[in-house]
């Protein structure tokens, strides 16, 4: 199995590791397919994402994936971060084998749950990214590679 530079890089010295203490919004998920877990945390002010942390019971493109997604939504609003897809991430790490694709699945979801909650939390309208949704039950209409 070949992993890219960047996946190691990733995977080696992953960033926005650990938890954040004044989180506000919170987005915990597992991943259907292996069992793995992925907890992820964020700071969001005025629906910005101010600051985020992730942590992962999960493999080395999990680790990976999950480092580079949080960098990508870090800064960005909401509706803007809801638009970052696992395929965006994987693109962004030059590829992962077929066989780990289903591992990148796990940070996009963990986001979309933290700011779920985040919404819930202040009783704002949820993104229309988000409707209908009540956590991930793996058959949404998103653009999840690993769904079967
Ligand atoms: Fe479970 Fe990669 S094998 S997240």
């Amino acid at each position: 199995m070949i992993y890219t530079d960047k996946v190691m890089d990733h995977f080696m010295s992953p960033r926005n590791v650990g938890e954040l203490e004044n989180a506000n919004a919170v987005g915990e998920v597992g991943n259907a397919r292996c069992g793995d877990i992925m907890k992820i945390y964020m700071k969001i002010e005025n629906d910005v994402i101010k600051d985020i942390r992730f942590k992962t019971f999960g493999c080395g493109a999990a680790i990976a994936t999950s480092s580079v997604a949080t960098e990508l939504v870090k800064g960005k609003t909401i509706e803007e971060a809801l638009k970052i897809t696992n395929k965006a991430v994987v693109e962004q790490l030059g590829g992962l084998p077929k066989e780990k694709l289903h591992c990148s699945v796990l940070a996009e979801e963990a986001i979309q749950a933290a700011i779920l909650d985040y919404c819930e939390k202040n009783g704002k309208e949820l993104p229309e990214a988000l409707q209908g949704c009540g956590g991930c039950c793996g058959s949404c209409s998103h653009d999840h590679i690993a769904h079967e």
